[in-house]
């Protein structure tokens, strides 16, 4: 017994004398309920006899190593405490100078010193004092990891994984739960697996999900949170009307959209899409790799002008899906207005009026005091109206006498303003205080009506072309649009002439005024 005592003193001193070692790390540190390997290599003096097995122990410092139970050993005489028994395990084998301990399943009360010792039968015995492992169990902060694909697709299963890093098998068994909105039309059962399969929907982007860990048997639970990125192709585009700065109004597909001509607007497009889509718009319906006149998601037109009438049309483009969405723009403008313009027929004095407008606008005639609207036949008066898209014509009969110095307008009014034009019937060499429409008069007049009615023709016939003969203020914008009931004077004159056989065109140039004249003022 004093011999078993003595050899280990013998045996003291430099280690390097002796050739007993031992390699450990001094502090080891480990979360409640997780696991960890502790590195360890030994040496020892070669055995007496190769057939004397050599056994290895770890024991808690303090305890006997004599008769005391060890926490982890090959020694089949030994006991283990059974606080640590099926946790702290020993590793490799003693040929191999392996004291490598693996400990499962760390509880707080594993904290403290540890020490490693070997012994066989006949030649050695030793405890490595001046290398002792110092052992931390600290509570539980790590957290589980979320393991998912990169790309989450709307619409596409996608399997999603939960794991405690720091956990190992044979570890303490672990419980999972997940949690969130995006889950909320999968199975509960399914809810409690380490893995799940998720087929997320674009309202689940940016909702959080967590997967909770508790370790079975305990109240240590720990938890992590993601906030799920979920891509999907463009839905709910919708454009913002902007006048003045201010948002008006959300326009729904294929709505239409009133503009004052000349006014500024700014059509802003957005879309519901992760990640961002590309916006762009187009004048008209996009064809495949048509030119967008926007390439962002804002269209500014500084004056709208007639030839914007129409559709235009926003693109969102995604690698998952693209939409278009249109607003079809419709430009108003007040009144304008040709004529009105007269002629001598043989029924008497005919005047047409044309006028282009945005809503159409009704066209009314006034006689001196008299005011007619509409269709009226009444007295000397027939008045025609016609009216399609954004023209509205009239044409006005009067019969019977006249008196010299007559007005006779022609007033175009919408909700944007009026516009009237006046023709004054000037005296002359007046034959029509006598009643008397001499019949070469009336073919004269026939070829007046001809060049009016050439005017009338173009301006009326091309709606493409905004109003060629316009008097120049007709250009200006919306905002300085003549007050309702203003008056205006057109600087044209239309001379009825003689009949002496001379070429029509060469009429107007060398008009004279052997009848009357009418002279379009206003
Ligand atoms: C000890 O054995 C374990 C398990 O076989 C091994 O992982 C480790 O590397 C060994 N350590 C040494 C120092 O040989
Ligand atoms: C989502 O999780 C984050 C971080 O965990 C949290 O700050 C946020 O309040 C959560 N949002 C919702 C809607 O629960
Ligand atoms: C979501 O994922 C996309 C790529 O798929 C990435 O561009 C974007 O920045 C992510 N968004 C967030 C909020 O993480
Ligand atoms: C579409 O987007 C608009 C504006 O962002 C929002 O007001 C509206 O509720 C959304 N509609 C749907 C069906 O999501
Ligand atoms: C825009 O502002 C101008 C002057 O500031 C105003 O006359 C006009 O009515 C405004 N238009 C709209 C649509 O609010
Ligand atoms: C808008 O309307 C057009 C034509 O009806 C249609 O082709 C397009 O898909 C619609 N867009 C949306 C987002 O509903
Ligand atoms: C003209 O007036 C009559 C009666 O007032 C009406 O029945 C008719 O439809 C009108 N015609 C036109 C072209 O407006
Ligand atoms: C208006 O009158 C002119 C000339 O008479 C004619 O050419 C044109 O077609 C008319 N337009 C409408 C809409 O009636």
């Amino acid at each position: 017994m004093l011999a078993l005592l003595l050899l280990p003193l013998l045996w003291a001193g430099s280690p390097q004398d002796t050739g007993l070692e031992l390699q450990v790390e001094k502090s080891v540190t480990v979360q409640e309920g997780l696991c960890v390997l502790v590195p360890c290599s030994f040496s020892y003096p070669p055995p007496w006899y190769s057939s004397d097995p050599v056994y290895r122990s770890w024991f808690r410092d303090g305890d006997n190593i004599y008769y005391g139970n060890a926490v982890a050993t090959d020694n089949p005489n030994r006991a283990v405490k059974p606080h640590t028994k099926g946790r702290f395990l020993l590793l490799g084998d003693a040929t191999t100078r392996n004291c490598s301990l693996s400990i499962r399943d760390a509880k707080t009360k594993d904290t403290g010193t540890y020490l490693f010792r070997v012994e066989s039968v006949y030649s050695v015995k030793h405890s490595y004092e001046d290398n002792k492992l110092n052992l931390r169990v600290t509570a539980l902060t790590q957290k589980p990891d979320i393991h998912s694909p990169e790309r989450l697709e709307s619409g596409r299963p996608t399997d999603l994984s939960c794991s405690l890093p720091g956990s190992c098998e044979g570890g303490r068994p672990l419980a999972f739960s997940w949690t969130g909105a995006a889950l909320d039309s999968l199975a509960p059962d399914t809810l409690v697996s380490s893995a799940i399969t998720l087929t997320p929907r674009p309202q689940d982007h940016g909702t959080n999900l967590t997967c909770q860990v508790k370790l079975q048997g305990t109240r240590v639970t720990t938890e992590r949170t993601v906030q799920l990125n979920v891509s999907y192709a463009p839905r709910n585009v919708t454009i913002s009307v902007f006048r003045n700065g201010t948002v008006l109004e959300n326009m729904q597909n294929t709505s239409s959209l009133p503009v004052l001509e000349g006014q500024a607007l700014r059509l802003r497009c957005a879309a519901d899409v992760n990640p961002p889509a590309h916006l762009s718009w187009f004048q008209g319906t996009p064809a495949l790799n048509a030119t967008p006149i926007s390439s962002t998601e804002i269209l500014e037109l500084l004056r709208v002008q007639m030839e914007h009438e129409g559709e235009f049309t926003c693109r969102a483009q995604h690698p998952l899906g693209s939409l278009h969405v249109s607003l079809s723009l419709s430009v108003h403008y007040p009144p304008q207005l040709l004529g009105p313009s007269c002629s001598w027929e043989a029924e008497g004095l005919r005047c047409s009026c044309c006028s282009r407008a945005q809503p159409a606008a009704s066209l009314r005639w006034r006689l001196g005091e008299g005011l007619w609207e509409g269709n009226s036949s009444h007295g000397p008066f027939t008045a025609t109206p016609s009216s399609a898209g954004p023209w509205a014509n009239s044409s006005l009969n009067l019969r019977g006498e006249l008196s010299s110095g007559l007005r006779l307008s022609c007033e175009a009014r919408n909700v944007h303003g009026t516009r009237s034009g006046t023709v004054l019937l000037l005296p002359g060499k007046s034959v029509l205080g006598a009643g008397v429409v001499p019949a070469a008069l009336a073919g004269a007049g026939a070829m007046a009506l001809f060049s009016v009615c050439v005017c009338l023709t173009f301006f009326c016939g091309s709606r493409q072309k905004p109003w060629p003969d316009s008097p120049p203020d007709q250009e200006s914008p919306a905002g300085d649009a003549h007050p309702p009931g203003e008056q205006e004077l057109y600087y044209a004159s239309i001379s009825f002439q003689e009949t002496d056989g001379r070429e029509p065109q060469d009429q107007k140039a060398r008009g004279t005024t052997e009848y009357s004249e009418i002279k379009t003022s206003k």
